[in-house]
Protein backbone atom coordinates (compact mmCIF):
# COMPACT_ATOMS: atom_id res chain seq x y z
CA UNK A 1 0.00 0.00 0.00
CA UNK A 2 1.10 3.35 0.19
CA UNK A 3 2.90 2.65 3.47
CA UNK A 4 5.04 1.79 1.13
CA UNK A 5 6.11 5.62 0.49
CA UNK A 6 6.27 7.36 4.02
CA UNK A 7 9.22 7.59 5.02
CA UNK A 8 11.06 7.94 8.62
CA UNK A 9 12.74 10.94 8.83
CA UNK A 10 10.27 12.83 6.96
CA UNK A 11 12.04 12.13 3.43
CA UNK A 12 11.19 9.63 0.92
CA UNK A 13 14.71 7.76 0.29
CA UNK A 14 12.57 5.08 -1.14
CA UNK A 15 13.98 3.84 -4.95
CA UNK A 16 11.11 4.71 -7.90
CA UNK A 17 9.26 1.48 -8.20
CA UNK A 18 6.82 1.32 -11.20
CA UNK A 19 4.56 -0.79 -8.58
CA UNK A 20 3.69 2.83 -6.53
CA UNK A 21 2.63 4.17 -9.70
CA UNK A 22 -0.03 1.13 -10.78
CA UNK A 23 -0.47 -1.39 -7.66
CA UNK A 24 -1.55 -4.65 -8.47
CA UNK A 25 -4.38 -5.20 -6.41
CA UNK A 26 -3.36 -9.51 -6.58
CA UNK A 27 -0.27 -8.79 -5.05
CA UNK A 28 0.52 -5.64 -3.38
CA UNK A 29 -0.67 -6.79 -0.16
CA UNK A 30 0.97 -10.28 -0.46
CA UNK A 31 4.28 -11.63 0.31
CA UNK A 32 5.09 -11.70 -3.83
CA UNK A 33 4.45 -8.27 -4.23
CA UNK A 34 7.02 -7.49 -1.31
CA UNK A 35 9.80 -9.85 -2.39
CA UNK A 36 9.74 -7.75 -6.17
CA UNK A 37 9.93 -4.46 -4.05
CA UNK A 38 12.91 -6.11 -2.20
CA UNK A 39 14.73 -7.66 -5.18
CA UNK A 40 15.93 -4.19 -6.53
CA UNK A 41 19.84 -3.58 -5.87
CA UNK A 42 18.87 -0.40 -3.78
CA UNK A 43 17.34 0.24 -0.59
CA UNK A 44 13.65 0.68 -0.57
CA UNK A 45 14.00 2.38 2.95
CA UNK A 46 16.19 5.44 4.45
CA UNK A 47 17.31 3.12 7.01
CA UNK A 48 16.54 6.03 10.03
CA UNK A 49 14.13 5.02 12.46
CA UNK A 50 10.44 5.54 12.14
CA UNK A 51 10.11 9.26 14.54
CA UNK A 52 7.07 8.17 16.38
CA UNK A 53 8.91 4.79 17.59
CA UNK A 54 12.15 6.97 18.69
CA UNK A 55 9.93 9.38 20.69
CA UNK A 56 7.73 6.56 22.72
CA UNK A 57 10.60 3.85 23.06
CA UNK A 58 13.06 6.51 24.18
CA UNK A 59 11.30 6.76 27.78
CA UNK A 60 10.80 2.53 28.07
CA UNK A 61 13.47 0.80 29.53
CA UNK A 62 15.02 -1.45 27.10
CA UNK A 63 14.31 -4.78 27.05
CA UNK A 64 12.88 -7.57 24.43
CA UNK A 65 11.63 -6.28 21.34
CA UNK A 66 9.28 -7.48 18.47
CA UNK A 67 9.06 -5.37 15.44
CA UNK A 68 6.53 -6.75 12.69
CA UNK A 69 6.76 -5.78 9.49
CA UNK A 70 10.60 -5.10 9.81
CA UNK A 71 11.20 -4.42 6.35
CA UNK A 72 14.64 -3.53 6.10
CA UNK A 73 15.22 -3.16 9.83
CA UNK A 74 15.82 0.45 10.27
CA UNK A 75 13.58 0.36 13.76
CA UNK A 76 15.10 -2.77 14.85
CA UNK A 77 18.66 -1.40 14.30
CA UNK A 78 18.03 1.57 16.51
CA UNK A 79 16.36 -0.54 19.09
CA UNK A 80 19.04 -2.49 19.30
CA UNK A 81 21.33 -0.05 19.37
CA UNK A 82 19.50 1.98 22.50
CA UNK A 83 20.52 -1.80 24.05
CA UNK A 84 16.88 -3.52 23.35
CA UNK A 85 17.27 -7.34 22.26
CA UNK A 86 15.63 -7.12 19.39
CA UNK A 87 13.59 -9.95 16.62
CA UNK A 88 12.53 -8.77 13.33
CA UNK A 89 9.63 -10.27 12.07
CA UNK A 90 8.33 -9.39 7.63
CA UNK A 91 6.63 -12.26 5.52
CA UNK A 92 9.33 -11.20 3.10
CA UNK A 93 12.43 -13.27 2.82
CA UNK A 94 14.00 -10.66 0.52
CA UNK A 95 13.31 -8.15 3.41
CA UNK A 96 14.24 -10.00 6.29
CA UNK A 97 17.58 -11.11 4.12
CA UNK A 98 18.53 -6.95 3.74
CA UNK A 99 17.45 -6.69 7.05
CA UNK A 100 19.77 -8.90 8.65
CA UNK A 101 22.79 -7.88 6.29
CA UNK A 102 22.04 -3.92 7.53
CA UNK A 103 22.11 -5.26 11.23
CA UNK A 104 25.49 -6.66 10.64
CA UNK A 105 26.56 -3.71 8.82
CA UNK A 106 25.40 -1.90 11.96
CA UNK A 107 27.39 -4.17 14.00
CA UNK A 108 24.46 -5.00 16.35
CA UNK A 109 23.62 -8.95 14.80
CA UNK A 110 24.28 -9.95 18.33
CA UNK A 111 21.18 -8.35 20.06
CA UNK A 112 19.13 -9.36 16.45
CA UNK A 113 17.09 -11.89 15.25
CA UNK A 114 14.65 -12.66 12.38
CA UNK A 115 11.19 -13.95 12.12
CA UNK A 116 9.34 -14.87 8.68
CA UNK A 117 5.63 -14.51 9.69
CA UNK A 118 2.41 -13.23 7.95
CA UNK A 119 0.73 -10.93 10.60
CA UNK A 120 -2.99 -11.63 9.63
CA UNK A 121 -2.23 -15.31 11.08
CA UNK A 122 0.26 -14.05 13.73
CA UNK A 123 0.45 -16.37 16.46
CA UNK A 124 3.70 -15.60 18.82
CA UNK A 125 3.15 -19.22 20.44
CA UNK A 126 3.81 -18.47 24.12
CA UNK A 127 6.97 -15.63 22.85
CA UNK A 128 6.26 -12.59 24.94
CA UNK A 129 8.30 -9.16 24.27
CA UNK A 130 8.49 -5.72 26.28
CA UNK A 131 7.15 -3.82 23.26
CA UNK A 132 6.00 -5.38 20.35
CA UNK A 133 6.02 -2.68 17.18
CA UNK A 134 4.63 -2.28 14.14
CA UNK A 135 5.37 0.48 11.77
CA UNK A 136 2.85 0.92 8.62
CA UNK A 137 1.93 -2.46 7.92
CA UNK A 138 -1.46 -1.63 6.88
CA UNK A 139 -2.50 -5.14 5.75
CA UNK A 140 -5.95 -4.72 3.81
CA UNK A 141 -9.46 -3.96 4.18
CA UNK A 142 -9.89 -3.21 7.67
CA UNK A 143 -7.94 -5.92 8.99
CA UNK A 144 -5.48 -4.03 11.18
CA UNK A 145 -7.78 -4.10 14.06
CA UNK A 146 -7.33 -8.35 14.30
CA UNK A 147 -3.68 -8.11 13.42
CA UNK A 148 -3.57 -5.70 16.34
CA UNK A 149 -5.44 -8.26 18.50
CA UNK A 150 -2.34 -10.99 17.49
CA UNK A 151 0.07 -8.19 18.54
CA UNK A 152 -1.41 -7.82 21.72
CA UNK A 153 -0.84 -11.52 22.65
CA UNK A 154 2.39 -11.35 22.18
CA UNK A 155 3.10 -8.09 24.35
CA UNK A 156 4.66 -9.62 28.42
CA UNK A 157 2.90 -8.27 31.46
CA UNK A 158 3.93 -4.48 32.01
CA UNK A 159 4.66 -4.05 28.13
CA UNK A 160 3.51 -2.09 25.48
CA UNK A 161 2.07 -2.06 22.25
CA UNK A 162 2.70 0.44 19.47
CA UNK A 163 1.35 0.12 16.46
CA UNK A 164 1.43 3.06 13.62
CA UNK A 165 0.40 3.53 10.53
CA UNK A 166 -0.92 6.40 8.09
CA UNK A 167 -4.26 7.92 8.73
CA UNK A 168 -6.73 7.71 5.70
CA UNK A 169 -4.94 10.47 3.52
CA UNK A 170 -5.27 10.85 -0.45
CA UNK A 171 -1.07 11.04 -0.36
CA UNK A 172 -0.31 7.65 0.20
CA UNK A 173 -4.19 6.28 -1.60
CA UNK A 174 -3.26 4.69 -5.24
CA UNK A 175 -6.62 2.89 -5.21
CA UNK A 176 -9.70 2.01 -2.95
CA UNK A 177 -7.94 -0.85 -1.95
CA UNK A 178 -4.97 1.06 -0.12
CA UNK A 179 -7.31 3.56 0.73
CA UNK A 180 -9.50 1.18 3.07
CA UNK A 181 -5.84 -0.19 4.46
CA UNK A 182 -5.37 3.03 6.53
CA UNK A 183 -6.81 3.81 9.85
CA UNK A 184 -7.16 5.90 12.70
CA UNK A 185 -5.25 5.02 15.80
CA UNK A 186 -8.97 4.76 17.89
CA UNK A 187 -10.25 2.43 15.33
CA UNK A 188 -7.37 -0.26 16.80
CA UNK A 189 -9.03 0.53 20.57
CA UNK A 190 -11.87 -2.73 20.22
CA UNK A 191 -8.22 -5.03 19.51
CA UNK A 192 -6.63 -4.21 22.91
CA UNK A 193 -7.57 -6.92 25.97
CA UNK A 194 -8.67 -5.78 28.66
CA UNK A 195 -5.91 -5.40 30.72
CA UNK A 196 -4.36 -3.09 27.92
CA UNK A 197 -4.60 0.60 29.33
CA UNK A 198 -4.66 2.99 25.89
CA UNK A 199 -1.83 5.77 26.95
CA UNK A 200 -1.33 7.26 23.08
CA UNK A 201 -4.20 7.15 21.08
CA UNK A 202 -3.80 10.34 18.06
CA UNK A 203 -3.16 10.97 14.78
CA UNK A 204 0.68 12.71 15.02
CA UNK A 205 1.50 15.56 12.03
CA UNK A 206 5.13 15.24 10.46
CA UNK A 207 6.04 16.87 7.53
CA UNK A 208 7.34 14.64 4.49
CA UNK A 209 9.16 15.17 1.65
CA UNK A 210 8.60 12.67 -1.83
CA UNK A 211 9.57 13.31 -5.06
CA UNK A 212 10.37 16.94 -4.43
CA UNK A 213 6.87 17.27 -2.81
CA UNK A 214 7.13 18.35 1.39
CA UNK A 215 3.74 17.87 2.54
CA UNK A 216 2.24 17.51 6.02
CA UNK A 217 0.77 13.59 7.15
CA UNK A 218 -0.58 11.92 9.90
CA UNK A 219 0.71 8.82 11.76
CA UNK A 220 -2.29 7.11 13.40
CA UNK A 221 0.00 6.45 16.66
CA UNK A 222 -1.55 4.14 19.16
CA UNK A 223 0.54 3.30 22.40
CA UNK A 224 -1.19 1.04 24.75
CA UNK A 225 0.68 -1.00 28.17
CA UNK A 226 -0.40 -4.23 29.34
CA UNK A 227 -0.83 -4.34 33.19
CA UNK A 228 1.76 -6.62 35.34
CA UNK A 229 1.06 -9.46 35.70
CA UNK A 230 -1.11 -10.10 39.52
CA UNK A 231 1.50 -10.47 42.27
C1 LIG B 1 5.69 -0.14 4.23
S1 LIG B 1 6.80 -1.35 4.72
C2 LIG B 1 7.32 -0.73 6.29
C3 LIG B 1 8.63 -1.28 6.73
C4 LIG B 1 9.11 -0.74 8.08
N1 LIG B 1 8.19 -1.06 9.15
C5 LIG B 1 9.29 0.75 7.98
O1 LIG B 1 8.54 1.49 8.59
O2 LIG B 1 10.20 1.13 7.27
C6 LIG B 1 5.74 -2.69 5.16
C7 LIG B 1 6.47 -3.94 5.52
O3 LIG B 1 5.54 -4.85 6.04
C8 LIG B 1 5.70 -6.09 5.44
N2 LIG B 1 4.38 -6.70 5.43
C9 LIG B 1 3.29 -6.27 4.75
N3 LIG B 1 2.24 -7.05 5.05
C10 LIG B 1 2.68 -7.99 5.93
C11 LIG B 1 2.07 -9.05 6.61
N4 LIG B 1 0.77 -9.37 6.41
N5 LIG B 1 2.79 -9.80 7.46
C12 LIG B 1 4.12 -9.52 7.66
N6 LIG B 1 4.76 -8.51 7.04
C13 LIG B 1 4.04 -7.75 6.18
C14 LIG B 1 6.27 -5.84 4.06
O4 LIG B 1 7.03 -6.95 3.58
C15 LIG B 1 7.14 -4.62 4.33
O5 LIG B 1 8.44 -4.99 4.69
Amino acid sequence: MSDHEHRHDGHDHRSHDHAVDQPDPETWFEPSGWEERYSSEEKVWSGNPNPQLVAEASRLTPGTALDVGCGEGGDVIWLAQQGWRVTGADFSAKGLARAARHAAEAGVEDRTDWWQVDARTFDPAGRTFDLVTTHFLHPPGGTMVEVTRRLARAVAPGGHLLVVGHAPSEAFAHSSLQHRAMFLAEDLLPALPDDFEPVVVEQRTRTMTREGVTREVDDSTLLARRADSPA
